[in-house]
């Protein structure tokens, strides 16, 4: 029993170690800002069809998911256009300014 319980909190450990290295990092925040703006923006503004979007719609996890597992598969076709890097970066920018992070920001 004993032995069970120190194994589940060794594997809990380790999960969470895993996690946290797969969470955003090593983007280039500034950029990805700019590229959010740039190529993000023309479609993610109120009234635009793709409806207003900021870091502050989804919590850190939430970005991370939807660059990882959704990969805007409301239009599939817009994850094409972009280079892996240029991706990681406005990951990057959106998971630092999410609702839930250190810094919350609507701007973007
Ligand atoms: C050509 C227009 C267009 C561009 C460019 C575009 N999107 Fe979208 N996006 C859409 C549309 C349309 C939807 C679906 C909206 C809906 O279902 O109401 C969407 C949905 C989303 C969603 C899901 C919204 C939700 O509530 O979960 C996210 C997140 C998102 N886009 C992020 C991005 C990011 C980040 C970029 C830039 C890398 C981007 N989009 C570029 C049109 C666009």
């Amino acid at each position: 029993m004993k032995l069970a319980k120190r194994i589940t909190a060794i594997v809990a450990i380790a999960l969470f170690a895993a996690t946290s290295v797969m969470a955003a990092q090593g983007g280039n925040p500034k950029k990805g800002k700019y590229l959010f703006k740039k190529h993000c923006k023309r479609c993610h503004v109120a009234g635009a069809e793709g409806g207003e979007l900021t870091p502050l719609s989804k919590t850190m996890s939430q970005w991370d998911r939807f660059f990882k597992r959704d990969k805007h598969k409301a239009k599939p076709e817009i994850w094409g256009k972009f280079k892996e890097k240029d991706l990681k970066d406005i990951n990057q920018f959106l998971y630092d300014h999410a609702a839930d992070s250190d810094q919350p920001e609507t701007c973007g």
